[in-house]
Order: C-alpha cells, then structure tokens, then sequence
C-alpha cells in the first residue's frame, strides 16, 4: 500500500463538487487517511508550489490557491501516486480523459480542481505540509 496527497482546490470546493470528487475517489479504491478543510495562507501557497517558482503562472497559481477554501487528504491505495494521476486527468482539462475528475469538474489549465503529488518522493514532502503522523487513521 502507497500513501499520496491531494488537494480539492478552491474552484471545485466553491462550485460544490468536493463530495462528487470524494466519492469519485472512493470508488476508485482510494481509502481516506487524511481529511481537512482549510484556507490556504499566501506564504502556504507560495511554499507548496515553491517548484513553479520561476514558472510565468506562478503569482497567478497562488492568488487562486488562495481565493478559498481548499480540501486536503491523504489517500492509500495500491500504486496511489500513479493511480492517483490517472483518476485527475491531464493538467489542461481540454486533454483530459473521459471521467477523470478534470475532465469532469476542471473549468481551465490552471483552475483544474485537484492536485495529486507526481511521485512517491513528493508525496512524502507534501502530507507533512498538512498532516502530522497522529492525523493519520
Ligand atoms: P498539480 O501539481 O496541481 O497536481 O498539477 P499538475 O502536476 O497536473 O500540473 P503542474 O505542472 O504541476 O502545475 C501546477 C498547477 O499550476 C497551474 N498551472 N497553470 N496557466 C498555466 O499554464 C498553468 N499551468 C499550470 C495548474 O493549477 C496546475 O495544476
Ligand atoms: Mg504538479
């Protein structure tokens, strides 16, 4: 069993699908180990997306990171980190395959409803932004 991290961002949480994109993942055999909803401070954003630094969408990512409330969870599930990836989609919704959640849910490139760590490695960096060991079940 792999943990990965994911977050429901504010598009999909204001526009009422953080219970379509749960159950979606339940369905998908990801198990709930990890469940919170908070507002991302700007400093959170900016240290979470830190690896975009440089990128031209970066201040962009981080005002609408920030714009309201967001859904972070731990996931486990057999290869979770690649499984994970596939069940969100492509980052530009418009190549997203049929029934990921960005396919479903994502309203643009960057206003594209979940995020899902893209290795295990990463993945162990990400959960301890939000969760301690104990907040674990
Ligand atoms: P994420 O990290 O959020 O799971 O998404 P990802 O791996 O599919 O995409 P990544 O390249 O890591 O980009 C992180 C997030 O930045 C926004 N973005 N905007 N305007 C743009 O061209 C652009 N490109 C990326 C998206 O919110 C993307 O998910
Ligand atoms: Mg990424």
């Amino acid at each position: 069993m792999e943990l990965t991290f994911s977050i429901i961002k504010p598009d999909a949480v204001a526009s009422g699908h953080t219970g379509a994109i749960l159950e979606l993942l339940e369905k998908e055999g990801f198990r709930i180990r990890g469940l919170r909803m908070l507002r991302l401070a700007k400093a959170q954003a900016e240290a979470f997306y830190e690896v975009h630094k440089e990128r031209p969408f970066y201040a962009s990512l981080v005002t609408f990171m920030t714009e309201g409330p967001v859904v972070a969870m731990v996931l486990e599930r057999e290869d979770a980190v690649k499984k994970l990836r596939e069940v969100m989609g492509a980052t530009n919704p418009a190549n997203a395959a049929e029934g990921t959640v960005r396919k479903r849910f994502a309203e643009s490139i960057e206003r594209n409803a979940i995020h899902g760590s893209d290795a295990p490695e990463t993945a162990a960096d990400e959960i301890p932004f939000f969760f301690t060991a104990a907040d674990l079940l």
